[in-house]
């Protein structure tokens, strides 16, 4: 079944948009939509006993994803899951400690990528398909389901380090050092990225999205090779199965580089972070293709006039053009839940 098929997504605000349409009030859905600032989200982890428990089970999982949906009535559900379910599925051990985050084995040499499996372990994510599936099912006719992965370069910055870091140093070094066994290890990501996606799309995920969360590390000639390449080789690789595929990418802190991923990568959409000259991404960027953000989600946390001016402002300067409204990253644990009410009122009128 090829869920890209863009006949019933007519009555679908978000597949519109993606289809080049501009509505007059644009849809609307958070990056990290599902997550700690709700209480039923906490309370089904805790059930789940604990994050990643949460992850694999998919009647949970369908769950926490359909609650933002249920409680805001956002115009996208995105599959609750992690960018890091790929490296696991990869052979590696990912472990989140909580209050800590994720901690992997890093992967800091030659032999050790050489060792990786050459494909991914299909027992692995079946669940999450069953998750998208069940999702699926439950969404009414207007509410889009989003599926996603990370990018290989982010992916690769949490393998090699094994933990977060303030600015991906130990991929970066590898990536100078030995280039040739960063790029084995970046390949192995990037089918791995394809296989993930496409599953996603057949379980009926009806839009993915890219997540380049540390795109903004690279200089420009790294930034094409690790973050452009990899990703276009995803979107070339997804639609040689599904040639309508509609893919969102995310190149966090991509700045001026922006233009030249679009052009280069074919993604669908680009999501823009709260740094991006609105009036800069209206003109060089919305005419290629739709724009989606960027609210910071300090400003969303902040609430009050700060917020009130931040989403006039995404609406004067991109509301014109096809524009799928968001954050400009993930929204954040402290962020409270009247401020979230408080957005959507102003965006919808
Ligand atoms: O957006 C959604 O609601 C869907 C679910 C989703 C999660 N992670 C759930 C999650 C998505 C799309 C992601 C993507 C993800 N995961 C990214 C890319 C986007 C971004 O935010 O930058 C990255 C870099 C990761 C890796 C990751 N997962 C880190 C570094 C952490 C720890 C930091 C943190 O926020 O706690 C996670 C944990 C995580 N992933 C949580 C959630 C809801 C919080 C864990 C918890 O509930 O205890």
């Amino acid at each position: 079944m090829d869920n890209t098929v863009t006949g019933r997504a007519l009555g679908k605000k978000l597949l519109r948009v993606l289809e080049g349409k501009c509505e007059t009030i644009p849809p609307v859905w958070l990056m990290r939509q599902a997550g700690r600032y709700l209480p039923e989200y906490r309370s089904t982890r805790e059930e789940a006993g604990g994050f990643l428990k949460l992850c694999f089970n998919p009647e949970l999982a369908a769950e926490v994803t359909l609650q933002p949906v249920r409680r805001f009535g956002f115009d996208a559900a995105i599959l609750f899951s992690d960018i890091l379910v790929v490296p696991l599925a990869l052979g590696r051990k990912v472990e989140f400690l909580v209050g800590e985050g994720p901690k992997l084995e890093p992967l800091g040499d030659a032999a050790g990528i050489a060792a990786l499996r050459k494909t991914i372990d299909v027992n692995v994510l079946a669940p999450i398909y069953e998750t998208v599936g069940r999702v699926k099912s439950e969404l009414d006719n207007k509410t889009t389901l989003i599926g996603f992965c990370g990018a290989p370069w982010t992916v690769a910055t949490y393998m090699v380090a094994g933990e977060a870091t303030p600015d991906q140093a130990p991929a970066r070094l590898l990536a100078y050092r030995d280039p040739e066994s960063f790029e084995r290890l970046i390949d192995r990501i990037v089918q791995a990225s394809i296989e993930y996606l496409i599953g996603q799309f057949k379980a009926g995920a009806e839009v993915v999205q890219i997540f380049d969360t540390w795109a903004g590390v690279l200089g420009p000639e790294q930034f094409e090779r690790w973050c452009v390449a990899p990703t276009q080789k995803i979107v070339e690789g997804v639609r040689r199965q599904l040639p309508t595929a509609k893919i969102i990418g995310f190149p966090r802190g991509a700045g001026a580089m922006a233009l030249p991923y679009v052009e280069m990568t074919g993604v669908s959409a680009v999501g823009i972070d709260w740094t991006f000259e609105r009036s800069i991404a209206r003109d060089t960027l919305q005419p290629r293709v739709p724009v989606q953000g960027n609210i910071d989600p300090l400003a969303l946390l902040a609430g009050g006039a700060a917020l009130d001016r931040e989403v006039d402002d995404v609406m004067k300067e991109l509301g014109g053009g096809p524009l799928i409204f968001n954050l400009g990253h993930g929204i954040l644990p402290a962020t409270p839940i009247a401020n979230v009410e408080r957005m959507l009122k102003r965006v919808r009128g």
